[in-house]
């Protein structure tokens, strides 16, 4: 089963105009220096440099996303961005459902799962994220909250095409603190598994599922090497081209 690694850069609120340009650009350089065709390279940058990031990577395989939408066309929802206006400005992706987003706007599996099938309907494809907390994987509970989270925040119109799934254990999100490669492996076949019951066999062996999580150079090669890690939603390490293009090359 072949699924194209998928490299993702979660910017979140990081980067002014000219640093956040600078990124773009030394990524886009990168990617078109590599050339790869087994990897897939995406950028989410915040909002607001979405439109100079999309001019700084014109030319290169590289993909945009944003890093959250609200789930309706347009109308009175101030501070918000619709899925039709990414799609408009030349997005090819969102996430949702960071844990940041679940704990800082108490987004519920099924504000995301509403905001993943608007993105999907919108054209987009959705990086729909999921994870444990620390206290619940000490009490044992990592595969039930995955399980929980995957069953109401995964659309029904969700398929290998247009959804990819983000592993990222909560605890090990910025700390530099990661799971086993042992534990990471099992989390991912668990996931696959109820993917599987959610939306059939085919779909789940062609869906990626990435890791997230303090993933960065050195852990990298262990991490992408595992059979159900199809590659990484990465944030700290994002910020920096050279670490990023680092977790790349170890795929
Ligand atoms: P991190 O963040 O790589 O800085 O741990 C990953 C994420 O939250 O997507």
């Amino acid at each position: 089963m072949v699924r194209k690694t998928l490299i993702a850069g979660n910017w979140k609120m990081n980067g002014l105009l000219e640093d956040g340009v600078a990124l773009a650009k030394g990524v886009a350089q990168e990617v078109k220096k590599v050339g790869r065709k087994d990897c897939e390279f995406l950028i989410c940058p915040p909002f607001t440099l979405l439109t100079s990031a999309k001019k700084a990577i014109k030319g290169s395989k590289t993909m945009l996303g944003a890093q959250d939408c609200h789930f309706a066309e347009k109308g009175a929802h101030t501070g918000d961005v619709s899925p039709v206006m990414l799609k408009d400005l030349g997005c090819q992706y969102v996430i949702v459902g960071h844990s940041e987003r679940r704990t800082n706007h108490h987004e519920s599996n099924e504000l995301i799962a509403k905001k993943a099938e608007a993105a999907i309907k919108a054209g987009l494809k959705v990086i729909i994220c999921i994870g444990e907390t620390e206290a619940e994987r000490d009490a044992g509970k990592t595969i039930n909250v995955c399980t929980t989270q995957i069953m109401g925040s995964v659309p029904e119109c969700s398929t290998a095409q247009n959804t990819v799934i983000a592993y990222e254990p909560v605890w090990a999100i910025g700390t530099g603190r990661t799971p086993t490669t042992a534990e990471v492996q099992e989390v991912h076949a668990a996931i696959r598994k109820v993917i599987a019951k959610k939306l059939g066999r085919a779909n789940a062996n062609k869906m990626r599922i990435l890791y997230g999580g303090s993933m960065k150079p050195s852990n990298a090669k262990d991490l992408l090497a595992l059979p159900d890690v199809d590659g990484g939603l990465i944030g700290g390490a994002s910020l920096k081209v050279a670490d990023f293009m680092a977790i790349a090359a170890a795929s």
